[in-house]
């Protein structure tokens, strides 16, 4: 598949494309391939010079001083907006969300802010995914697409819904699953298309959609690393059936735990909130057309959680701006080193959410030092960072579950046998041996955090020859 970088580091592909976009992206393109013919520098941005600093010395693994010793920015970020919001909750005593009202106000909020109808606020991530697939009924006998590069919730519920998991190869260029690679894994047991929005940025949602919608099999976008993402100006889980979100401790959006499902289908909207609370009805959706089931649950928030969202929500804007700029920044010195190839963005990605910052190493520009030397390297300069996931697909648990009575049972003899060369990978397991990642909290600080980040990677490449001989 072709595809052509643009100087904001995305990238289109050519199959998922209007000519009229197609068009557009050759010309930014032309000019990107245009200014480095002339040696112009890559455009700034709004934030200025690229500021390079030195590139030698002992690396801190050999015993050198390492290239910064501060601590990146600490998570959660709070203040007495948390206080207040978790004060008034447990003052006013009523902590379920069945008798309070801060739940209901959050839920208004981030439909508001996501321009979704409807939003129901969950337990956590895994809950918003499990009740979309249960609400869509996908159950025992029906397949679910996902990629392989993503955390194990996403596969989880797929398992809890006895359904069979159908893995699509990874675009390594975006880390995203390869959209054009979807069509072909369908078949009439297809259930839903589950793609990850994966560390906040944008999965190829005008090929998802349009692939879904002519074979009629619904969307339910993992938007659990993606709050404030977008693709094409609509918010990343506000385009599929429904959008599930994660509000775990780590995430941008932070609740120690919790979740939320988006979505703008009322009936859909009456389901979720029936599975996700023991068949109940919210007054403002209304009751669904299907009778409730016995298939419910309670996968419910707390009004402690909600009131932590909402605080959190007044700084989610000006944070993820922060992420975004850093970002542009880092990604601006990374592309000039050798070796060092940042995740690109498709063109119709908006805004990337940053929950991760993620690139691919090449160890051939770096002497040939492994990855894991690369990262200890990198740790060691005073820069956390880690290797990413593993191939959630090649799992020993994976093969496990399909070999239990109950997967025995469902699905025909053939379909099991044939499952592993079918969801078989090979670009996201090479993947998964070059990404590094850099954690959202390390783009919160001040620009000279990047500048450091790219002078201790310029420093390991540097000694390169002498870290790989130690
Ligand atoms: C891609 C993805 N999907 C699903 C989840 C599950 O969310 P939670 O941990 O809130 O259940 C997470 C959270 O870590 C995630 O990163």
């Amino acid at each position: 598949m072709e595809e052509a970088p643009r100087d904001d580091g995305r990238i289109v592909r050519e199959d998922a494309m209007s000519p009229e976009v197609s068009r557009r992206a050759f010309i930014g393109a032309g000019a990107v391939a245009g200014a480095a013919a002339v040696g112009r520098p890559l455009d700034p941005g709004p934030l200025g010079p690229v500021v390079r600093t030195a590139a030698s010395g002992t690396p801190a693994l050999l015993g050198g001083d390492p290239v910064r010793t501060d601590p990146f920015p600490d998570w959660p970020v709070i203040d007495a907006r948390e206080d207040e919001a978790l004060l008034e909750v447990l003052h006013g005593r009523r902590w379920y969300r069945g008798s309070g009202d801060v739940a209901r106000r959050f839920e208004d909020a981030y439909a508001a802010l996501t321009g979704a109808r409807y939003c129901i606020a969950t337990a956590n991530g895994t809950s918003a995914l499990l009740t979309s697939l249960a609400a869509l009924d996908v159950g025992p006998g029906d397949e679910v697409i996902l990629p392989p590069y993503t955390f194990v919730a996403t596969l989880n519920v797929v398992f809890l819904q006895h359904a069979l998991p159908v893995f699509v190869d990874s675009d390594p260029k975006t880390f995203m699953i390869d959209a054009g690679k979807i069509e072909g894994a369908l078949t009439d047991r297809t259930g839903a298309v589950i793609p990850v929005h994966l560390g906040g940025n944008a999965c190829d949602l005008d090929t998802i959609m349009a692939v879904s919608r002519r074979r009629k099999v619904p969307v339910v976008e993992d938007a659990c690393q993606a709050v404030l993402g977008e693709w094409r100006g609509r918010k990343l889980g506000s385009v599929g059936d429904t959008g599930c979100f994660s509000f775990q401790a780590s995430k941008n959006l932070n609740s120690g735990e919790g979740g939320a499902i988006l979505t703008s289908d009322q009936d859909l909207a009456a389901r979720c909130h029936g599975f996700h609370d023991h068949a109940r009805v919210r007054r403002d959706i209304g009751t669904s057309s299907r009778p409730s089931t016995g298939r419910t649950a309670n996968l419910r928030i707390t009004e402690f959680q909600a009131g932590l969202l909402l605080a959190q929500m007044t700084r989610l804007e000006e944070q993820s701006r922060t992420r975004e700029e850093n970002a542009r920044h880092l990604t601006a010195q990374l592309d000039e080193i050798p070796g060092i190839r940042p995740a690109r963005i498709y063109e119709g990605c908006t805004r990337n959410g940053y929950h991760l910052y993620m690139l691919r190493y090449d160890p051939e520009p770096f002497a040939g030092l492994p990855r894991a030397r690369f990262l200890e390297a990198l740790e060691a300069e005073g820069v956390p960072c880690s290797g990413g996931y593993t191939p959630l697909n090649t799992e020993p648990f994976v093969k496990a579950t399909l070999e239990t009575r109950a997967y025995r049972k469902i699905y025909p003899p053939q379909i099991l046998a044939d499952w592993e060369e079918r969801t078989r990978c090979p670009v996201n397991d090479r993947l998964c041996e070059e990404a590094v990642w850099f954690g959202q909290t390390m783009l919160l600080g001040p620009r000279s955090d990047m500048d450091d980040i790219a002078a201790a990677i310029r420093k390991i490449r540097a000694a390169a020859p002498d870290l790989a001989r130690a």
